[in-house]
């Protein structure tokens, strides 16, 4: 059947990674200055030296040369609300006034006809236009928010994980299901979109805050029966957070516990924020295998505090990065590792390039369960690529005039790049062009 599959091939500087630089150093990334990705059916076939791939390549297969450009894996997010592209930007406000103020009044807007769809669409215009392939998004309670989200996705056939959040108190009247639609919507959508094409669910408590203990068992009963699922909520983002979670849940051990107890923690599970977490609780996520989201930006605009990746680390605790928007403020992977690194400059920690490029493919891919399939461009990986111009400003460019090295130039990119960096996009083999949905 192979002859009946599109040979596509791509030209350029390859950079992946195959190992964590933290533990590996370089034995972790591969780099080939004039390499060649070639691409077969969606998925990368052969990756090597241009020079010794050119000549095997069977007559008529398009070659798109992107030298002097980098060529990496598609960039992933683990965390971001799709409800949340207009709230933005919001002045003034920590997190539980900033979800009262402006978060739960937008959301209120995706019950109303046509919003939800015109969110996704942007959402999944602007994550591709930052070289985004692949995010975990929060959609808001009503079922047709995930349903719009996955039927974009599907549509540009980007592999995406999504779920409709469960709440069922301390919200908006409208914003609220109950424990048996919040179990039966979420069950619905799993049966229509979990593993349809590259779509994939996640099971959405918001936080312990905003479900019943009668919800929160609901979503366990869920994750039980969906083990291939994906579980995402937020904990230890606020100290005001934390003090209403422990009141409402003055059972459980601490918040940590919360989770644990309704069996919501486990090696699937994306607990966002974890900034203010205790000695048990570092080992609770451990033991588990949950995964910590680290999300600078948000975590830096709200005021919410510094996330201790060197702790994380030493505690063995999986990390994934994330924008969090709109918490966060940026939609590019690049910026938002740019404030990782100064949020732990100003813990006396530090983050190479290298290391916050693996965090963005290969790291995040792995924080989710999906490092065979995405986050590589090794073969047989889906061929879900960015490339990259790190001298595509006229501060970057001369900048770069002054970089020795590649490390030099891959920090120069991940401190001062953004969307202006993306030289095009590509979902399994096919440019996207940013802005422009792709023709079915
Ligand atoms: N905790 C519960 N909901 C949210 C949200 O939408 N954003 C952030 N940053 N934290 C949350
Ligand atoms: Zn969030």
């Amino acid at each position: 059947m192979s002859e009946t599959k599109a040979l596509t091939a791509l030209r350029g500087r390859l950079l992946w990674f195959v190992d964590d630089p933290e533990a590996a150093g370089d034995a972790a990334h591969r780099y080939i200055e004039d390499g060649l990705l070639l691409i077969e059916g969606g998925l990368i076939a052969a990756v090597g030296e241009a020079s010794a791939l050119l000549p095997t390549l069977p007559a008529g297969t398009h070659v798109a040369d992107h030298r002097p450009h980098l060529i990496m894996p598609g960039f992933i997010d683990a965390h971001l609300h799709m409800p949340q592209t207009q709230v933005i930007a919001s002045y003034g406000a920590q997190l539980m006034d900033w979800l009262n103020r402006y978060t739960f009044v937008e959301e209120q807007k995706l019950g109303q006809q046509g919003h939800a769809e015109k969110l996704a669409t942007f959402l999944l215009d602007e994550l591709l236009a930052n070289g985004t392939t692949t995010a975990v998004a929060f959609c808001s309670v009503h079922p047709q928010s995930a349903e719009a989200f996955f039927t974009e996705s599907e549509r540009r056939n980007t592999r995406m994980v999504a779920g409709k959040v469960m709440m069922d108190r301390n919200a908006p009247e409208a914003l609220t299901d109950t424990p048996e639609s919040g179990y039966s919507d979420s069950k619905a959508l799993i049966e229509r979109w979990h593993g349809r094409g590259r779509q994939r669910y996640a099971i959405s408590p918001r936080f312990a805050i905003t479900s019943t203990p009668e919800q929160l068992a609901a979503a366990g009963r869920l994750a039980a029966e969906h083990p291939d699922c994906h579980v995402q909520t937020h904990i230890n983002e606020n100290q005001a957070e934390i003090a209403f979670a422990r009141e409402l849940y003055p059972e459980s051990a601490d918040y940590t516990g919360i989770y644990e107890d309704f069996g919501l923690l486990g090696r699937n599970s994306l607990m966002g924020h974890c900034i203010h977490m205790t000695k048990r609780e570092w080992r609770a996520f451990a033991q588990a295998r949950a995964v910590a989201v680290f999300c600078p930006t948000s975590n830096l605009f709200l005021g919410s505090g510094l996330f201790d990746w060197a702790r994380a680390r030493h505690e063995g605790v999986r990390v994934a990065v994330a924008t969090d928007i709109g918490g966060g403020t940026s939609y590019s992977m690049l910026r938002t590792m740019a404030e990782a690194y100064k949020v732990l400059q100003l813990q006396g920690q530090s983050l190479s390039a290298l290391a916050a490029l693996h965090a963005i493919t290969r790291g995040n891919a792995m924080a989710i369960g999906l490092d065979h399939l995405i986050g590589s461009l090794e073969t047989g990986h889906e061929a879900d690529v960015v490339v990259l111009d790190p001298a595509a400003t006229r501060a970057m460019a001369h900048r770069l005039e002054t970089a020795r090295d590649l490390a030099e130039e891959l920090f120069v990119l991940v401190t001062l790049g953004d969307a202006s960096n993306i030289v095009a996009t590509y979902v399994m083999g096919a440019p996207v062009i940013p802005g422009q949905a792709r023709s079915a």
